[in-house]
């Protein structure tokens, strides 16, 4: 498995030897990611396979494929005749009997773990024992997802965000079982095919979606509180932290149920931890069915052309906010819950503080990483912060980790 690591935008020699190294790509699943995965692998150079069990939708999304190809060469992106070549080296099947040998097999099925299981203990059969296994999951664990593996040090997440052509951010997850070398050769692959990979062990949430809890929950918690209408909590978010979405208008655009799912895998995997529970505010709207944007109501109620309803900030009681009691600001409250949240799973070697910081700009857009707004802030501060929260709230939601105070994490 040793072999040189070109650098992104490789050169086609440098391509031709990670196409040596890694050769055929097989994709499982052929929805929106598997898709958009399939269009990457292929632009960077390898053969792939798509193979979707649903009659006509491999072929379908081999299409889509050539479609968003064709836009990038309308944009000036890609070359026609790289574009060609790319389209031309997908192959589509209809079931894993279509998978010729392959270096690497990423699939990208529902989020189902016995749908997955099923299809890792067959790869395995079936593919060379060289050939490395991956899953896109966004939250099982990799180590369950292996369970009927009989070389499960193979097996590893490969978590690319949507749409997989466009997002940097592949999350790289290590298995407890994983061998180290194939997740360094892994990343190395994500660098070569022009990805940003970061590094985490199988965690709930992984990095992104386990750190980015507390955003939308600290506004749904400030919202229920009657601190805060939406419309200020978005606006101070916006505004005075430089975060491009509020946290209650992101959850309208993700889709509130979504989001609820996301949050509840994370706090089911975590024993219920007060940290992650879900609210009552937003159980309450998806209860309703006010989904958000795509039900054309959620925390906010769009018009038809999609601009939200009667939601003006009160720019007056922001003002009063805003540096105010730590409970009572939104922006300091946050902050402070997201640099507790890193700096826990930094301290629990579960990531790096650079891959931390790395995941939250590219994963979800922070203008700044949580580790870095820490070290800004200070962690003595942020410390402090924590224990005032968590005396205005007991239960354990707002316990500070000890990495902020002992040095651990600086
Ligand atoms: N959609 C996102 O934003 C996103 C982002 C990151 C990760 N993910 C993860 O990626 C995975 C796929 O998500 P998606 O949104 O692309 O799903 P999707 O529903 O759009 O596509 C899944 C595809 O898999 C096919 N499929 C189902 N069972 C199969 C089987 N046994 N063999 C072959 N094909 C099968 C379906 O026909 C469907 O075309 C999930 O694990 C999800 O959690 C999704």
């Amino acid at each position: 498995m040793d072999t040189d690591t070109p650098g992104a935008g490789a050169a086609r020699s440098e391509e031709d030897a990670v196409e040596s190294t890694f050769g055929p790509v097989g994709v499982v699943g052929a929805g929106a990611m598997g898709a958009g995965i399939a269009q990457v692998a292929a632009t960077a150079g390898h053969p792939v396979t798509l193979v979707d069990l649903v009659e006509g939708a491999a072929v379908a999304a081999i299409e889509k494929v050539g479609s968003a190809l064709t836009r990038l060469v309308e944009k000036g992106r890609l070359s026609q005749d790289d574009a060609s070549a790319a389209l031309a080296r997908i192959t589509p099947a209809e079931s894993l009997d279509g998978l010729p040998e392959c270096g690497l097999v990423i699939e990208a099925v529902p989020e189902n773990l016995a749908v997955k299981q099923g299809i890792f203990a067959e790869l395995a059969e079936r593919q060379p024992s060289t050939t490395v296994l991956a899953t896109n999951t966004s939250s099982i664990d990799i180590d369950e997802i292996a369970d009927d593996v009989a070389d499960p040090e193979r097996v590893l997440g490969l978590h690319f965000f949507n749409p997989p052509p466009v997002m940097a951010l592949v999350e790289v997850v290590q298995g407890k079982r994983t061998a180290k070398a194939y997740v360094e050769h892994v990343t190395a692959l994500m660098e070569a095919w022009g990805k940003t990979p970061v590094r985490c062990s199988s965690t709930p949430g992984f990095i992104v979606n386990r750190v980015a809890r507390p955003f939308y929950g600290e506004a749904q918690r400030m919202v229920e509180a009657g601190i805060a209408d939406a419309a200020t909590v978005d606006w101070i978010l916006r505004e005075k932290g430089g975060f491009p979405m509020g946290p209650l208008e992101l959850t309208d655009f993700i889709g509130q149920d979504v989001n609820l799912a996301v949050g509840t895998s994370v706090w089911e995997q975590t024993d219920h931890d007060e940290r992650y529970a879900p609210t009552e505010l937003q159980r309450g709207l998806v209860e309703a069915g006010r989904l958000g944007r795509k039900s054309g109501s959620g925390v906010y109620t769009y018009a038809a052309d999609g601009a939200v309803e009667g939601a003006e900030p009160d720019l007056e009681l922001a003002a009063r906010l805003v540096g105010g009691p730590v409970e009572t600001d939104p922006l300091a409250r946050t902050l402070a819950m997201l640099v507790n949240e890193a700096v826990d799973l930094v301290a629990r070697g579960e990531a790096s503080a650079d891959d931390v910081d790395t995941a939250m700009r590219l994963g979800v857009r922070y203008p700044r990483g949580p580790i870095e707004w820490g070290r800004e802030i200070g962690f003595d501060v942020v410390a402090r912060q924590l224990a005032e929260l968590d005396t205005a709230y007991p239960g354990g939601r707002y316990r500070p980790s000890p990495a902020l105070t002992d040095g651990s994490v600086s």
